[in-house]
């Protein structure tokens, strides 16, 4: 598929160069275009004007600069690819070369990635940049040798709250029984069973027609995706609970990370990590834009209390024992990484 993607694209690349000779004949510019050596596909789930959309563009601009031409990524928005496990699973066979996605969906693939997606466990936004742009989240990035994934760079998502279609989240009891979505994630079921939910896993393009039919009573999300997918008109009650915080990388397929030459390779990590800053810078803005936003729209938003947030907290202790068992030294440096 993707041989021929690039056949095709040095095919139109000869097409032009012979129309622009012929247009240079009858008097017209010559093009200076450099035919790409690489076409590459990136898939998205959010839509164009999404900070982590917006990191993409950036990111392929940076490498078809850094490139003079060579390497093209041509960004694909809107789950235009696919859902994200589905992408992700693509990237494994080769048949997509990037992919931003969320470690929730990763840690289907890789589950020790769990362990830095855990339930409450860091105190803040420093918090969790202190972690990742250190030794541990270095480490974690080398965790997807064999996956068939190559991690390039963090992106940020903010924290995820829950929201409902008909009465907001107070207190611990107030989750009992309520059908709440999932992202197709182990875990992440296991902390709404925790709290006393019934979790149902979906794809996030099917979100918003659920909540909308009371196929679901609640879902959980950051601001901007509540806000961009527009979850706030049929779910009006958002209770900022931060109970995740869930980053996102930009990956690359193995197979198509094998072919490029080190020096490639180097840019393309290089310019991951630049989309990244600049990602992150976007995060700040949108976060604040989406809860102007819907808190104008006429959405209750409710702050969970410290003492019910401290209940939450105890309530995901068989969820850290579940999934993290193994780990708990991975653990207390996080959370040691927090107390400096
Ligand atoms: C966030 C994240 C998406 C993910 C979605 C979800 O919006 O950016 O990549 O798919 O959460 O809840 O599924």
């Amino acid at each position: 598929m993707k041989g021929m993607k690039r056949r095709n694209a040095v095919w139109t690349g000869l097409l032009v160069g012979v129309l622009a000779g012929g247009l240079g004949g009858c008097g017209g510019r010559e093009t200076t275009e450099p035919v790409p050596e690489y076409v590459f596909t990136y898939a998205e789930n959010q839509a164009e004007d999404y900070p982590t959309t917006l990191g993409a563009y950036r990111f392929a601009e940076l490498v078809k600069e850094r490139t003079g031409g060579r390497i093209e990524i041509l960004v694909k928005a809107n789950g235009e690819l696919g859902d994200e496990q589905a992408v992700v699973e693509q990237l494994q066979y080769g048949g997509i070369d990037f992919v931003r996605a969320s470690l929730s969906s990763l840690s289907e693939f890789v589950p020790e990635v769990n362990v830095l997606q855990m339930p409450y466990l860091y105190k803040n936004s420093e918090h969790m940049w202190k972690v990742l742009d250190g030794e541990i989240g270095e480490e974690f990035m080398e965790i997807f040798e064999g996956s068939g994934l190559t991690g390039l760079s963090w992106y940020d998502a903010g924290a995820r709250n829950f929201y409902c279609t008909k009465k907001p989240i107070r207190k611990l009891e107030d989750v009992a029984k309520m059908r709440i979505r999932v992202q197709e994630s182990e875990m992440m079921g296991a902390m709404v069973e925790a709290l006393g939910g019934t979790a149902v896993p979906m794809t996030y393009d099917k979100v918003y027609s659920a909540l909308e039919t009371g196929e679901i009573d609640g879902a959980e999300n950051n601001w901007p995706s509540y806000e961009s997918v527009r979850h706030y008109e049929v779910a009006p009650f958002y209770t900022v609970d931060e109970h995740t915080r869930v980053p996102e990388m930009q990956l690359i397929s193995q197979h198509t990370w094998e072919k490029l030459s080190p020096e490639d390779q180097a840019v393309i990590r290089e310019c991951a990590r630049e989309s990244a800053i600049f990602q992150r810078k976007l995060w700040i803005q949108r976060s604040e834009a989406s809860q102007k936003r819907v808190r104008k729209a006429g959405c209750t938003v409710v702050e969970l209390s410290e003492e019910e947030k401290q209940r939450f907290r105890q309530a995901m202790v068989p969820v850290y024992k579940t999934y993290c068992a193994d780990y708990m030294d991975v653990i207390e440096r996080i959370e040691a990484a927090g107390e400096e």
